[in-house]
């Protein structure tokens, strides 16, 4: 076990190990499971980031008053790492990562690490914690950097002072379904984004409330909200009661269109055609679905970034989810307004293609030739 931290240099590899740490591989689902190392560095408002260090993972001390905690400014990163079979670490477009973290701190007045800080920190922690990066086919080492206001203030102002950390947790599939057909819901009560608001920033706060409850969290709320929200959480405890992997918001002003499923981006496909909402304000820019959108054209099919109607679902052949903690997984089924619908999925789909593609890419078995992989 590990428990002094390390300066990081700016390159080169800390450590290579190719022991591996005692995990049931074979079980991995989508779960924190505490690695070695946390990579965390800190400045001032109005400066620059340094070095950071790796510590020991491990809780980290906040003041009550920190930005984060009253205010909700925060950020938030996912990226993951694979093991080539020849034991080398590759990285997927981490600058994207880094570049979207850069514009969501402009949003929210908070300082950001550099591209090259980030990438290189990425790195770090992905080598530090090496040993957690399952086998090939097992499943990547998913890495969370977060960006938040640490320091304390009592009136709403950006804080005093920011910190960028980096955690990593094996994983492999993110719904319990594990690769099998997502079953979806459209969620008509519940809103995930208004316009000119910071849907398409990954902020913390963009998450907690759309977040999907646990028949014991329905159950709950069922019990103490119920007289407020009666119908609302009536609609959410009915749609896990019946068994929806997650819910498929729309957008907020006219209800007619599709936005994105709580944890990733969405797509349409009829035909040779495939659709997908447009990054106009509300629709997280995922770098998943930016690189399928690039993959899917390459492979010859016309992609349409724009305004998609919720009836379109009735049309469609196939639709399927992108994410980075998703990848891209197949939709069997859509609930809407009472209607269930059902879609193409499996093998000779246009979902199954671009998975086999992007996750080739991604694990080193299809050749890079975009430059999108770095190998560490
Ligand atoms: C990711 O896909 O990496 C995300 O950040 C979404 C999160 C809800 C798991």
């Amino acid at each position: 076990s590990q428990t002094s931290s390390l300066e990081v240099p700016d390159s080169a590899p800390y450590r290579e190990n190719d022991e591996y740490a005692d995990v049931d591989w074979d079980n991995l689902g989508f779960g924190l499971m505490p690695t070695d190392y946390m990579y965390v560095n800190k400045c001032g408002a109005g400066q620059h980031f340094g070095h950071g260090q790796l510590n020991p993972y491990g809780n980290i001390h906040l003041s009550p008053s920190a930005a984060v905690l009253n205010y909700g400014q925060g950020l938030f990163e996912g990226t993951k790492a694979y093991r080539k079979e020849n034991g080398q670490l590759l990285l997927f477009r981490p600058e994207q990562n880094a570049i979207r973290m850069k514009s969501g701190a402009q949003r929210m007045c908070m300082e950001a690490p550099s591209v090259d800080q980030f990438v290189n920190a990425l790195k770090q922690t992905a080598l530090a914690n090496k040993r957690w990066v399952p086998p090939p086919g097992k499943g990547s080492l998913y890495l969370r950097p977060l960006l938040i206001g640490s320091g304390a203030v009592l009136g709403l102002a950006p804080a005093p002072e920011y910190t960028f950390l980096i955690y990593a947790s094996p994983v492999r599939n993110y719904f319990k379904e594990g690769s099998a057909p997502l079953n979806l819901y459209v969620e008509e009560n519940f809103d995930r984004a208004s316009r000119r608001g910071t849907g398409s920033v990954k902020t913390i706060s963009n998450y907690a409330p759309v977040r999907t409850c646990t028949p014991m969290d329905s159950f709950l709320c069922f019990f103490f909200v119920s007289r407020i929200q009666k119908h609302v959480l009536m609609a959410q405890l009915r749609a896990k009661k019946n068994g929806f992997s997650d819910v498929l918001y729309l957008d907020s002003a006219t209800k007619k269109n599709l936005e994105e499923v709580s944890s990733c981006n969405i797509f349409i496909a009829k035909g040779r055609c495939i659709s997908t909402p447009g990054t106009n304000g509300t629709i997280l820019a995922g770098i998943t679905r930016k690189s399928v959108i690039e993959l899917a054209r390459d492979h010859g099919y016309e992609v349409q970034e724009r305004a998609v109607a919720v009836d379109e679902l009735m049309e469609a052949d196939e639709v399927f989810c992108t994410g980075t903690a998703v990848g891209v997984a197949p939709v069997g089924a859509i609930t809407y307004q009472n209607t269930r619908m059902e879609y193409k999925t499996g093998s000779g789909t246009i979902c199954q293609e671009l998975y086999n593609t992007l996750l080739g890419i991604q694990t080193g078995a299809i050749e890079d030739k975009k430059g999108w992989i770095i190998e560490i």
